[in-house]
């Protein structure tokens, strides 16, 4: 993969995928957002990859989206700017493998908003995140209305978003933004090292559970656990599911194949 704005990298079958535009705190631009939706159709169609992890080259995550860019943009065009984001992260929320991201630096605007789209947030000590974007005269526009106030609660969302407040790591954490905080420089080592632990266990079920909470959480319960059931009944047309089952009655490892 060639990017002029990534650079992606596998440790076994883990993907990294790395903002890199530090010049501009990895501010995204239209051009960062297209190489990105490539980058993951790619890493979705490749069957080496099973988890990605997603993190910034510097000093920042993502400091938001482009501002210079954005100035000059009349309505028509921010809309579909945002629609842009819009459809790539959600295309991140939706992919099947797990997607971790690794919140090295700012984390603001766009950048709080794509690592809100990834199923788990590890940040470090130096993490900042944060909505400022009404103090640029905008609102959150790669919805951060939408995942802030479903992930922290809403009161929590409208105080950030309306303060534009930038929080610390372990302010993060504290209100459910951040799943752990770690030293900067264990951050990918940490992050690696959830991946392992869930690259050890069965992938397949992986991929259905998150499904599972990812449509649950966006329906009506009765739906949701409908969803959960015929997953649940699918896992028993997989070898995974003899396989792991099998290997607990045996007193083994067991060895998921993917299938
Ligand atoms: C464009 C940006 C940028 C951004 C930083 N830069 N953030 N360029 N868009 N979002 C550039 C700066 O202009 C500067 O370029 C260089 O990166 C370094 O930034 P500094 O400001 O000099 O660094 P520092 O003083 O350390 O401050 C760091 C910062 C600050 C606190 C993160 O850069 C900042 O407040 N950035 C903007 C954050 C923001 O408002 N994000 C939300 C954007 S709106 P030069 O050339 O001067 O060196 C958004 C909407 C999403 O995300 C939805 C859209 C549809």
């Amino acid at each position: 993969m060639d990017f002029e704005n990534l650079i992606f990298k596998r440790e076994g079958n883990i993907g990294i995928l790395s903002i890199n535009r530090p010049k501009a705190l990895n501010a995204l631009n239209t051009q960062v957002l297209c190489e990105l939706d490539k980058a993951i159709d790619m890493i979705e169609n490749d069957e080496d990859i099973h988890i990605l992890i997603i993190t910034g080259e510097g000093r920042a995550f993502v400091a938001g989206a482009d501002i210079a860019e954005m100035k000059e943009m009349n309505s028509k065009e921010a809309r579909q700017f945002a629609k842009n984001g819009l459809g790539v992260f959600r295309k991140i929320e939706l992919m099947e493998k797990p997607v971790i991201a690794a919140v090295n630096g700012f984390a603001l605007g766009g950048g709080c908003e794509l690592s809100m789209c990834c199923d788990i947030r590890i940040a470090s000590e130096k993490a900042k995140f944060g909505q400022p974007e009404v103090g640029l005269g905008i609102i959150p526009g790669f919805a951060g209305t939408q995942r802030l106030a479903r992930l922290v609660g809403m009161g929590r969302a409208k105080e950030l978003i309306f303060t534009s407040d930038m929080i610390d790591a372990n302010e993060a954490y504290r209100i459910g933004l951040v799943n752990k905080v770690v030293p900067q420089d264990e951050l990918m080592n940490e992050a690696i090292a959830l991946a392992n632990k869930i690259l050890s266990k069965g992938q397949i079920a992986v991929r259905f559970a998150k499904t599972s909470i990812n449509r649950g959480m966006e329906t009506d319960i009765e739906t949701g656990m409908a969803i959960e059931r015929d997953l649940f009944g699918l896992c028993f047309a997989t070898e995974d599911q003899k396989e792991g089952m099998g290997a607990f009655l045996e007193k083994r490892s067991p060895n998921y194949k993917l299938r």
